[in-house]
């Protein structure tokens, strides 16, 4: 009876409680919308904290009204209705991270798709994080070989770049992208590639793709389809950049594709509009700016103090009818650091990689280029340029005289070079070669088909080539003899071509 606490001890208990208003911690839903829940009764929840629904959903905090808040649905909304009790957790949204994401499938929260059981999470993210200080960065130095000629000689994209691929529907946007994930299966680079409001089968698509070519293993999809709430798919870009940032924070380098956020803008503006925003321009809220420029901010090339790791990033855009100025894609042209833009008449005629030479820029890639890439690619693009508008005017007439045909001829030459079938991944010291012989001229008395047939000729003997050394790690300084060098491999590859090589 002795431990029983006294009378006393009790009314000091009650003197030292604190009484007053206690913040409520479950709210009610007051309006259903279509994957959104107008909420009221929670005043402490937080810009993308978890809640409960009574039937047992869970959504996020997407706004914060005075009054109200909007969250969206990360389950599906049947059996809401209004008057439910909504909980909140305190938690923020956050994915799993770490090499256990690997070759898997997931959606926005991490959550399998793919039928190879649980994640092996090494530790959380939460899908909202800052992007590195000024201080904490580094200038674009080393490239992402894609492998794609005509990106990596005249569009290159460094390591910490953000590089938009903007264009038409079925202009070749995906395949560029899918390509430049493939070409990492050797390499340093860990690539998450992101699904947003895409059909079902166009996913597995791009997904078999990569796992046919033997570049799954340094991959992670993040997949929210068209047919996902809603909420998913808003959240899917955030939480694949949080798995792409563990890597870089780790140190290591990673390349981010979003495909894409022409996709992620319209449901950002469905859901605005949902929540009651004042609608702005082509009725996106007025923060759909920034929403992307946060998103894209994070990727970064971090300082040596911070590990030296970089985060790369492919965003993709959809245009209609060839209209660049549409508002979304030039929200995107201007934060990102550079666009290649695929056009619908080029990849019609055949030239593919469809890439408008004239509109598209890599504002720091060059920086980034191996130095004997660029010692060799130097020209080919204002030569490639002169030859597309000389052609123009070669139409009108017969008048080409011996100079003027010899840059028609070399054009032409440059146009075959920088065409490639989907999966024929161009090595870098091939690329170096190839641009070489065409200076040099070895590629003018081929004919166009032929040099498809030079490249695959080429890569074998490149990959076989014991004389390359330290040129193949390292393929900086073009000297006279790396390069007469290469030109013989060319020489001997164009020997060995069917047809004879004339
Ligand atoms: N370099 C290429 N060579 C041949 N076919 C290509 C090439 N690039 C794309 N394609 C084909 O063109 C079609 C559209 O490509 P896709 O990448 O899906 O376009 P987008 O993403 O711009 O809508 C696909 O069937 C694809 O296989
Ligand atoms: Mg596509």
């Amino acid at each position: 009876m002795a431990d029983t606490p006294g009378i006393e001890a009790l009314y000091s208990r009650i003197a030292k409680a604190e009484l007053g208003p206690v913040a409520e911690e479950t709210g009610r839903i007051e309006e259903l919308a279509d994957g959104l829940a107008h909420i009221s009764g929670l005043p402490g929840a937080a810009l993308n904290e978890i809640v409960t629904f009574a039937s047992g959903a869970r959504g996020f905090v997407l706004n914060l009204d005075e009054e109200m808040l909007q969250a969206a649905f990360l389950d599906s909304m049947e059996g809401s209705e209004a008057g439910d009790l909504v909980t909140r957790t305190g938690q923020l949204l956050s994915v799993p991270v770490g090499e256990g994401l690997l070759g898997r499938v997931v959606d926005p929260l991490g959550r399998p798709l793919d039928d190879l059981g649980p994640i092996k999470a090494g530790a959380r993210y939460e899908t909202e994080r800052p992007a590195p200080e000024i201080i904490e960065r580094d200038f674009v130095t080393e490239p992402v070989q894609t492998g794609l000629l005509v990106v990596d000689a005249l569009f290159a994209v460094g390591r910490g770049q953000r590089e938009l691929i903007v264009g038409e529907r079925g202009t070749g946007k995906t395949a560029m992208a899918v390509d430049a994930i493939i070409n990492q299966k050797d390499s340093d680079i860990v690539c998450v590639y992101v699904a947003i409001g895409q059909r079902t089968t166009a996913v597995r698509r791009v997904i078999e793709a990569v796992r046919e070519k033997g570049a799954i293993a340094r991959t992670i999809f993040v997949v929210a389809p068209a047919s996902a709430e809603p909420g998913l798919r808003w959240l899917a870009p955030f939480a694949a950049t949080a798995m792409a940032e563990a890597v870089r924070d780790g140190g290591g380098h990673a390349l981010i594709v979003y495909d894409d956020l022409t996709k992620h803008a319209a449901v950002h503006r469905e859901l605005a509009l949902l929540s009651r925003q004042p609608p702005g321009r082509e009725a996106y809220p007025g923060d759909i700016f920034y929403l992307h420029a946060r998103l894209l901010e994070r990727s970064a090339k971090l300082s040596a103090a911070k590990g030296g790791g970089s985060l790369t990033a492919l965003p993709i855009a959809e245009i209609e009818a060839g209209n660049l100025s549409a508002y979304i894609p030039t929200n995107l042209i201007s934060i990102a650091d550079g666009q290649i833009v695929t056009s619908a008449a080029l990849f019609a005629a055949n030239q593919r990689p469809a890439v408008d030479i004239g509109l598209s820029v890599s504002r720091v890639g060059g920086k980034a280029q191996r130095g004997a890439l660029r010692a060799v690619a130097g020209r080919v693009r204002l030569e490639y340029a002169q030859y597309l508008e000389m052609k123009m005017f070669s139409r009108f007439g017969g008048f080409a005289d011996g100079a003027m045909k010899a840059r028609l001829v070399r054009g032409e030459r440059i146009g075959a070079l920088l065409a490639q079938p989907r999966f024929e991944p161009v090595d870098t010291v091939s690329q170096i070669a190839l641009l070489a012989g065409l200076a040099e001229g070895l590629l003018d008395p081929l004919a166009p088909e032929q040099i498809a047939e030079l490249r695959r000729t080429l890569a074998p003997l490149v990959a076989a080539d014991a004389k390359i050394g330290a040129f193949r790690t390292a393929p900086d300084d073009l000297s006279d003899d790396v390069r007469a060098h290469l030109l013989d491999t060319v020489r001997e590859a164009i020997s060995r071509l069917g047809g004879g090589g004339a």
